[in-house]
């Protein structure tokens, strides 16, 4: 009797050990987040996750198919390259180094390559491989995860703006 109250207990420890394993294993599954195109996490502060509009989501697409083996840190399949990569390409979420680059510049080195804009030429062409539509998804996908966040250069049109016609308006009236 009690050999077999011992051993109903090593059962039971057994099985505890194992359910508390089992739990660890499919916590470490992948993150649903890289799959999931209408958001990304963002790289510097794992907690916030960033939503991705239409145009920003079609651009992540094309980020983890052709950029993430060098512009990221990791991919969802492991380790980049970016660290055999030299120079060293910049993360795309680096707002430091991205966020004074015009769309105009963005847009032309990653059509033409970075031999063309006189930078390295392991930065390849993808005028071929993208559309056009493409190369402008993955740049506002580049603006969308910047840290500092981006922010577009103003443009003459803010006289436009609500507050200050309000006030003109009263003025004038
Ligand atoms: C084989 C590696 C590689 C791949 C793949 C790659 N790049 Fe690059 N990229 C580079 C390198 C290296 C540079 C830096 C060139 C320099 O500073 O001379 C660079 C530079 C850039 C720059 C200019 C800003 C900077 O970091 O200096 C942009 C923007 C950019 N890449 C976007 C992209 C996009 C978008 C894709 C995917 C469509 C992509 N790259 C794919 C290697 C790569």
């Amino acid at each position: 009797m009690k050999r077999s109250g011992l051993l109903l207990l090593l059962a039971f420890v057994m099985l505890a050990v194992q359910c508390s394993c089992r739990g660890k294993t499919s916590s470490a599954q992948t993150d649903p987040t890289i799959t999931a195109y209408d958001v990304e996490r963002d790289w510097t502060n794992p907690d916030r996750l960033i939503p991705l509009n239409f145009e920003q989501s079609q651009g992540k697409r094309v980020f983890y198919e052709k950029c993430v083996w060098c512009h990221a840190e990791a991919t969802p399949a492991g380790p980049s390259n970016r660290s055999n990569v030299s120079p060293t390409p910049s993360l795309i979420n680096d707002g430091s180094i991205l966020n004074p680059l015009s769309d105009e510049f963005l847009r032309n080195i990653i059509t033409l390559g970075g031999s063309a804009m006189g930078k390295s030429a392991m930065m390849p062409p993808w005028g071929r491989t993208l559309s056009q539509e493409e190369i402008r998804a993955v740049i506002a996908y580049t603006r969308a995860v910047a840290q500092p966040p981006y922010h577009p250069p103003a443009r003459p049109a803010s006289q436009y703006s609500v507050k200050q016609t309000s006030k003109e308006e009263g003025s004038t009236k």
